[in-house]
């Protein structure tokens, strides 16, 4: 309630002066309305008197007819309470005899029709009894279906239902992330993982009631894109000049946030100004990164993904026949589209693996394949507890690579690579190499998403007094180590039912 009372008043109209209706910002007389055929009236009811006043206002600023009370002039009902039953028994309870002519109609056609500046035609979705299935709330007795906080038990397809939210919440994180605060960066990053579970859309702030991660801020910008089709925050951040220079350099492989802000600090603010800077020195890292990074920015296809994934089979059965190679990231998540590459490569041979890193690296030297490649040994102690830091860097052997990928060997050719007869592109390649009875829990840490392996470790641990982490599952309880030769074991331990890795895209 407090947040709609101050959102009306604190927000600025969208359109002020922008040429909406109203003509010189004054809103006209009922009878000037441009559209004197539709007659709106707004529901009180879950909406609260704030919002239907600032609404009403809004509208007929730009020429629509809204209806103070409920009669028989009134063509559309407009509603944020999306229960139909509960909506219809309140309307039954007025005394008007046109209610079966009348659209019962959900905030959204409101909203499209405000960002239109017209009503719009109706369609099913904005009618009311298209709504998302009952999330939380539910009038029957019958088991609803309920939404975790955790994202390890929820199925997150690639398919996002709520892109408008979670692109805005994204630049909101990142904002906070680059101001290191951090409780609010993965307040966001976690409503947003929530969203992008839903089947549906969410189409009015009611949608989202008894949902979880969705805090008075989340639901403040929900609210404004739901009303104006944007979020004025968001826009602010999106031009801010620190925003978009820490957002630049962040862009280039080697550079986190720590060296974007020093280099903002010192008043760089494009690429140029960091290479014709004096005091500058690039790592190894970083100059591989601005050398490549046209090919390194751009998207990797599954196409490139697959052409890299025989490459890297032929390498591991060049240096052993007990090799095993899996893909793992984003692309085993079924994403189209990734930043980079990753594989798990190791061999059934126990201690082998270390230099089954080692052997590749050579062998794509040797074939004028590698443009970079940092390589991290082992340091991986078999007894080690699992880290208490759900974000800490595994201990396996790896590598962070750079490649040269010929479009030759991609089906379809390179990804975006019109007009460029180049034939060739950089990828950004990750190895790991667990020894074999580790191979489950690298294999579910790698195949990430980062939100997915996070919540998993959370739950493990507020719920199941577990540590998991990349190398392994220990149980506070018993004090033992809890072997794992699948990933479905690893969910079977936990007491979670078993995710597939293209429902963990949270
Ligand atoms: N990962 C990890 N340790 C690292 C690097 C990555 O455990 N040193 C894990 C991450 O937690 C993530 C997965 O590996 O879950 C893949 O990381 P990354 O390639 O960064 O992300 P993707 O999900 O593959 O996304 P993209 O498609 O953009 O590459
Ligand atoms: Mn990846
Ligand atoms: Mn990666």
């Amino acid at each position: 309630m407090m947040i709609r009372a101050r959102a009306a008043r604190k927000k600025p109209r969208p359109e002020d002066g922008g040429g909406g209706g109203g003509g010189g910002g004054g809103v006209p007389r009922r009878e000037d309305a441009r559209f004197q055929g539709v007659r709106v009236y707004l529901v009180e009811r879950k909406m609260g008197r704030s919002r239907r006043s600032f609404l009403t206002q809004l509208a007929r600023s730009k020429g629509f007819v809204v209806e103070d009370v409920l009669s028989d002039e009134v063509t559309h009902v407009v509603s944020e309470d999306c229960q139909a039953s509960s909506l219809w028994t309140w309307l039954r309870g007025h005394d008007v005899k046109n209610l079966p002519t009348m659209h019962l109609l959900g905030i959204s056609w409101f909203t499209d029709s405000m960002r239109e500046g017209k009503p719009v035609a109706v369609e099913t979705r904005h009618l009311i009894e298209d709504t998302l299935p009952k999330l939380a709330e539910s009038t029957s007795p019958a088991p609803v279906l309920t939404v975790s906080q955790y994202a390890c038990k929820r199925r997150t397809t690639t398919t996002n239902n709520n892109k408008i939210f979670t692109d805005a919440f994204e630049v909101l994180a990142e904002r906070y992330e680059f101001n290191e605060i951090h409780g609010r960066c993965l307040a966001f990053r976690r409503a947003s993982s929530l969203l992008k579970s839903l089947p549906r859309a969410v189409r009015c702030l009611g949608d989202t009631g008894g949902l979880p991660c969705l805090g008075e801020h989340c639901k403040a910008v929900m609210e404004e894109i739901l009303q104006c089709g944007r979020s004025f925050e968001v826009e602010k951040i999106l031009s801010d000049e620190r925003y978009q220079t820490l957002k630049l350099f962040t862009s280039v492989f080697g550079v986190g946030p720590k060296t974007a802000e020093k280099w903002y600090r010192g008043g760089l603010r494009s690429f140029s100004d960091v290479l014709a800077a004096p005091g500058i020195h690039l790592n190894r890292m970083q100059q591989s990164g601005f050398l490549h990074y046209g090919d390194i920015s751009r998207a990797v296809s599954k196409a490139e993904a697959r052409a890299l994934g025989n490459i890297i089979d032929e390498a591991v059965h060049a240096i052993t026949p007990d090799g095993i190679l899996a893909l793992t990231g984003g692309f085993r998540r079924g994403k189209e589209f990734g930043h980079d590459v990753d594989f798990i490569v190791t061999t059934r041979e126990p201690g082998k693996e270390e230099s089954l890193i080692t052997n590749i690296i050579e062998r794509f030297k040797q074939q004028g394949l590698l443009l970079y490649c940092e390589h991290n040994a082992s340091t991986f102690h078999k007894l080690e507890f699992p880290s208490h830091q759900f974000e800490a860097m595994d201990h396996f052997a790896k590598c962070f690579l750079i490649l040269r990928l010929e479009g030759s060997q991609v089906e379809g050719g390179l990804h975006g690579a019109e007009g460029d007869d180049r034939g060739w592109r950089a990828v950004r390649v990750d190895l790991v190499s667990p020894p074999m009875d580790r191979y489950a829990f690298a294999l579910l840490g790698w195949t990430g998403s980062r939100q997915f392996e996070r919540d998993l470790r959370r739950f493990a641990r507020a719920e199941r007094r577990m540590l998991l982490d990349n190398h392994t599952l220990y149980d506070k309880t018993k004090k033992e180590f809890l072997a794992a030769t699948t990933e479905r074991d690893i969910f079977a331990h936990l007491g979670l039912e078993y995710i597939e890795p293209w429902q963990r895209n949270a």
